[in-house]
Formats: C-alpha cells, structure tokens, sequence
C-alpha cells in the first residue's frame, strides 16, 4: 500500500476506451450467497478490491471454500450454511460486507464476533442489529453497536420490517437472515433500493415476491428457502466508471468510453442526473448479462453543462455519486442542490463534510447542510475551478478518487493523502486514468 500522497496534475484531453471494474454491491453478494448455497458458484469479473477480498476470507472462516482460478475468476464451494468461526472475523473498511454477513450469519446457531478497520469501527450497526434482534438473534458490542461486536444467531423467528431508512443493506441483511427464520421474511421499502440481493438470491434458486403498492415495495421470502450454487458473471460498476466518465466531461477536449457498466436502473441517477445538467452522455449497446442491462458509455467534454436541483428522491439510486456529482456541479454553470442526502454523513466517512471541505480546498464555493449540501459552478463565472487544494479523505476512496478528478481539469494541482484506501473498490484507478492521459503521480 502506498503511504505518499497523490496528486492529479492538470493537462491534454483525455481519450479511449476502458472497462469498468467488477461491481463491488455484486461481488460481496456473490461470494457471500456463494457460501450460503449448497455446491459449486463460478464467479467471473469479480472485483478483486481490498473490500470484496474481505468477504472472501469471511466466508471462508465461516466454512466455504473460496479459490482465485484466474484474473476475476473465483469459485466458491458452498457449504449449504455458516459454521462457527475461530476468530473474530475482519470486515475491513467494508460497510456492505460486515452487515450483509451478519444478517446471513445471524441464521445458524453460531456465535461470531466482527470488528473492522478504523472507518467501519465508527460506522452504525445498530440499523441491521435491531431488525436481527427482533427475529431472535443476541448481539453484545461497544457504543450503540459499533464493531468490534459479537453476533448470536440461530432459532430466528420471521418477521415483517419496514425500513427505516432507505438502505440496501439493511434490506438484504434481513433477506439473508430469513432464509433460515421460521415463517420467512418481508421487508417493506417506502424508497426502492438496490435490489442486486433480490435478484441473486432468484438466481440462486430462491423465491422471492416483490409488490408494489402505490410506489412502495413489499419484498417477501418464504420459509424453506434452499439455494443452489450458480455462475455470476458480475457487470462493471457504475459507480467506479463515474470517475473516468466525469473526467471526460470536464477536461477540455475529452473523449472517454467505459465499457460494460451496468445499468440497473436503482444504480444509475448519476447518469441521468448529469444528462439533465446538459452532459453529453451516450448509452449505447445495451445488452444483457446475468440478469442486470449493461451498456456502453461515452462522455464527451461538455463546457456547457448547467446546475440543476437534483430529486431528493433519486438520492437511493445515486448515493455514492454525489462526491463525484459534485465535482462535476463545480464545473457548471449555476448551482446543483442536493437534498436528501443525511445517509452520505454515515458513509466510510462524513461525505458530506469532506465533500465541501475538499472542493472548499480547491476554491469552489459549497454551501453545506445537515442533509444536504449546494455547489456553485463557477462556469461563465468570474473565476475557473482553481484547485490546488491538499485534501484530507479520512480513509474514504470516492473522496480521493472524485478530488483528482478534479485535479485534471483545474488550474492547479490536487493533492490526497491515504491513496491506498482507493483499492477498496478500484484497484488500478490511478493506472486507468494515466492509461487515459490523466496525470496522477506520487505526492
Ligand atoms: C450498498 C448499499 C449502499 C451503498 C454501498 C453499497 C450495497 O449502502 O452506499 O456502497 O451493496 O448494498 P446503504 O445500504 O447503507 O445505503
């Protein structure tokens, strides 16, 4: 891991074709129903991130087999269930790892305890804890159920749950726990979320009804589940492809394509949302793989593009985006709101905060709010986007990531520390973007 900063240097256009790296919601999901099923899963385009690697030695503690076959390729020999592990099992920095893992593991009679790296120890458990609780399991951990902690399962009872906030993994972390809970689950979500859990879990044999009732969705599982091992070929993620495309959309001149990004449309309000500020964003190839709409996308340098007020309620299908939105937003024309964004504050750090302190840092103008946070373009204005700032991340890759995006295309320099975190769910950024043309070298 690199312990020197890093810094993105403005300079030329930016051009060519790259590929996305493996989605990182649909890598977790595969290793970890990969386990739970009885017999073999074939995983190919697995990102190997430091998260999802996580997971892999997870499962492995937890009983399965977990073999790398080649680049992107894995295979995982399923046991039809968790057994209890040695040792205290290490998320990392993985939010979606850790809570996914302790709702499936809350199904057998086992007791585990979790812990993870500095960024998950401070994040809230509490919101996958309390719905396991009430199906049966026991938990004992520090703060309000901050890591380290140990999880009791087993003998779970079912349970209807209405999410209190829109999270997909607390959502699915209730799905895995009901696979073995008497009577099955339902989970109720007022604002639809990611529904990659749904959709493997079907793919792996599982029934899974999904309704919706005047806007809100209604996810039941029955009792009895069985799952059977499957291949997953895991599309490129959207939210790692946004860095790259947004690149090309402020560094003057530029032309890049990121090929086979999924498309999920409970994943895409980046995309859309930057169609409506004026981008030229192109879809095109849109195909089928494994269940999820994948495409190509080119983004076209867009000096033209305008702030908007961005829907509170597209907020579900875009939450990882607005580090990068906002990069983007900085260099429009006008302001970009956005509201309805208090989950960002509970990310790998306060993205919100550091969302404004960084791009306060690099000259651009942030109003910032409990659930929200305004950026105003500097487009047309007085002044470009100056850059030059020294950004602190606390550890959080889409920080670093969207702030030497901006680096390429400002007037100065943009300096992060802790690069290596961007292997969380990037392995290889750096490289892409050099591949490109982007300047991004040793601090
Ligand atoms: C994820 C859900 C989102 C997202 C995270 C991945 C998932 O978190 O921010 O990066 O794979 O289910 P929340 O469920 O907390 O919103």
């Amino acid at each position: 891991m690199t312990t020197a900063g890093l810094k993105s240097t403005p300079g030329g256009a930016l051009r060519g074709t790259v590929r996305a790296p493996g989605d990182k919601s649909i890598s977790h999901r595969s290793m970890i129903l990969g386990a739970l099923a009885s017999g073999t899963t074939t995983v190919e385009g697995l990102l190997e991130g430091a998260d999802v690697l996580a997971t892999a030695q997870a499962m492995r503690s937890f009983g399965a087999r977990v073999e790398q076959e080649g680049v992107g390729r894995w295979r995982i020999e399923g046991q039809g269930g968790f057994v209890e592990p040695s040792d205290v099992v290490d998320c990392g920095n993985a939010g979606t790892g850790v809570r996914l893992i302790m709702g499936a593991a809350a199904g057998f009679p086992l007791c585990a305890t979790f812990t993870g790296d500095n960024s998950l120890r401070g994040r809230p458990m509490g919101r996958v804890l309390d719905p396991l609780a009430r199906m049966g399991a026991t938990w004992l951990g520090r703060d309000k159920g901050r890591l380290p902690l140990t999880l009791k399962g087993g003998n779970l009872r079912g349970l209807s749950y209405k999410l209190p906030m829109a999270s997909a993994q607390v959502k699915s972390a209730v799905l895995l726990a009901g696979l073995h809970a008497e009577g099955g689950v339902e989970v109720i979500e007022p604002e639809a979320t990611r529904d990659h859990t749904e959709r493997m879990l079907r793919a792996f044999g599982a029934e899974v009804i999904v309704e919706d009732r005047v806007g809100v969705r209604h996810i039941r599982l029955p009792a009895g589940q069985k799952l059977t091992g499957t291949h997953v070929a895991v599309p490129g993620d959207p939210s790692s492809a946004a860095f790259p495309l947004v690149a090309g959309l402020i560094v003057p001149g530029s032309e890049v394509t990121v090929e086979g990004v999924m498309l999920n449309e409970l994943r895409t309000g980046l995309f859309t949302t930057l169609q409506e500020m004026g981008a030229d964003l192109v879809i095109a190839n849109v195909r089928e793989s494994s269940g999820e709409q994948v495409g190509d996308i080119t983004a076209r340098y867009s000096p033209d593009m305008k702030g908007v007020v961005v829907p509170p309620e597209r907020a579900p299908a875009m939450i990882d985006e607005y580090p990068i939105l906002a990069v983007a937003a900085a260099f429009a024309e006008g302001s970009t709101v956005m509201r309805g964004i208090g989950e960002m504050r509970v990310k790998e750090s306060d993205r919100i905060a550091l969302t404004a302190a960084g791009l306060k840092a690099c000259g651009v103008t942030v109003e910032e709010e409990p659930e929200g946070m305004t950026v105003i373009g500097t487009a047309r204005g007085n002044h470009p986007v100056r850059g030059g700032g020294k950004v602190i991340t606390h550890g959080d890759h889409r920080i670093a990531m969207s702030h030497l995006i901006l680096g390429m295309a400002a007037q100065e320099p943009v300096e992060i520390d802790e690069p290596g975190m961007i292997a969380t769910s990037f392995p290889g950024f750096a490289e892409l973007m050099r591949g490109l043309g982007g300047a991004i070298d040793e601090a």
